[in-house]
């Protein structure tokens, strides 16, 4: 018999293998779905982008194990960081690249906390913010994220004595799921809230660049002193089409960056060359193909809200990200999970009950933007036949 590791049982099948299997049963009655529960990116990279990289998987000496960052990808990333958010970032110390964020989440944990050690997450939240410091055996305690404080963790509400103890925070914005952004002047108290009581800071700030209505998110490194406890993450994955090809970058504060780099020097052999070529060409090259990217989404959210609404669901445009937070119809007498479930069976529209991120997610679903304008429409339609919405469906 295979004796597997206690660990793996804190780990369960997740929804979207859940849902995953349900949309298969609906598929092989030959009834149509349109999925926007996984929030895999759809608008491919830019032709300069592609190109780059095609001529470098073309190049046999490209594929040598990379082992670390090519100069001018540290280069790019700090001099993108200058550009973008005035932030000065040594490409030496400071920076390293990463096999997309979702690598650093799931391992920087391994690098501050151990067995024991409380690591404060926020909630709801992307999963593997918590399971990152479950694998490092750490005692989680979450930050709730609530309407009634626009989604944002109270760092007030936090319990001193919980505070004292934590190694490590995680906090994103603009958020997944609930879309929320920082305001202005966040980040400069979770800088002095995380100094005052010695609690490493990671931000994920995978969505900087999809901030819509004209909005611009600012980066946590942009607060005096914010490099001396933490870390932020960002990604070539939505804001460059770049997904598939893993890449991203942890900035910031340098012995933080120096344990990530050792322990993933004996995990990982680095960024295949070719990918990490193309990250430059993305970061230094023409950014209207960025603008591009924001506005699909945006025209997505606006249809989808419009749409959605017009049948009877009314929803609210999300303010970032790739997604949608959508309060359940206010008839709806249900679950999260209950009506995800019905939605699907009734209409085939996949969507992510809230509560896959956690307790305060209940009364939403995430809609994740990645299905073509003809497909929401279509979503939209689909809904409305169902009867899921009562008379209300129009
Ligand atoms: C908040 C957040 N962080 C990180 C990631 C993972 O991004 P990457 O492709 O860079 O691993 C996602 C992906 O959906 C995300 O929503």
């Amino acid at each position: 018999m295979i004796r597997f590791a206690k660990r793996m049982d804190q780990f369960a099948p997740g929804v979207f293998t859940r849902l995953a299997a349900a949309k298969q049963e609906i598929l092989k009655a030959g009834r149509p779905v349109v999925d926007f529960s996984v929030g895999a990116p759809n608008i491919p990279p830019a032709p300069h982008v592609l190109e780059t990289l095609a001529r470098a998987a073309a190049a046999g000496e490209n594929y040598t194990y990379a082992l670390s960052d090519l100069p001018e990808l540290t280069a790019a990333a700090a001099a993108w960081y200058g550009r973008r958010f005035g932030v000065a970032i040594d490409p030496e110390t400071e920076v390293t690249s990463l096999l997309g964020s979702q690598d650093g989440l799931a391992h920087l944990c391994l690098t501050l906390a151990d067995p024991g050690d409380t690591v404060l997450v926020p909630e709801p939240c992307y999963p593997v913010f918590a399971d990152g410091a479950r694998l490092a055996g750490a005692e989680i305690v979450f930050m709730p994220q609530r309407p009634e404080n626009n989604w944002l963790i109270d760092l007030d509400a936090i319990p001193d004595r919980v505070a004292r103890r934590a190694k490590l925070m995680i906090v994103c914005y603009p958020n997944n799921p609930t879309t929320a952004a920082a305001p202005p002047g966040f980040y400069e108290k979770l800088t002095a809230f995380a100094k005052a009581r010695d609690i490493a800071v990671l931000h994920d700030n995978a969505y900087s660049e999809l901030v819509f209505d004209g909005g611009r998110a600012g980066s946590f490194l942009g607060v005096p002193g914010a490099r001396d406890v933490g870390l932020e993450f960002n990604s070539l994955s939505k804001t460059y089409g770049l997904a598939g090809a893993r890449i991203g970058f942890a900035l910031g504060n340098r012995e933080m960056i120096a344990r990530l780099k050792l322990l993933k020097s004996n995990i990982d052999f680095g960024v295949f060359l070719p990918v990490q070529k193309a990250a430059v060409a993305a970061l230094n090259g023409p950014q209207d193909c960025v603008a591009v990217a924001r506005a699909a989404y945006e025209r997505r959210r606006d249809l989808l809200t419009a749409e959605f609404s017009r049948v009877g669901w009314p929803i609210k445009p999300s303010p970032a990200t790739m997604f949608v937070w959508a309060a359940l119809p206010p008839f709806f007498r249900g679950g999260c999970e209950d009506f995800a479930e019905q939605l699907m069976r009734l209409s085939g529209v996949v969507v992510i009950p809230g509560t896959a991120f956690g307790p305060s997610g209940e009364g939403y679903v995430r809609i994740a933007l990645v299905r073509s304008e003809e497909e929401i429409i279509a979503a939209a339609a689909a809904i409305a036949e169902s009867g899921m919405l009562g008379s209300r469906g129009g």
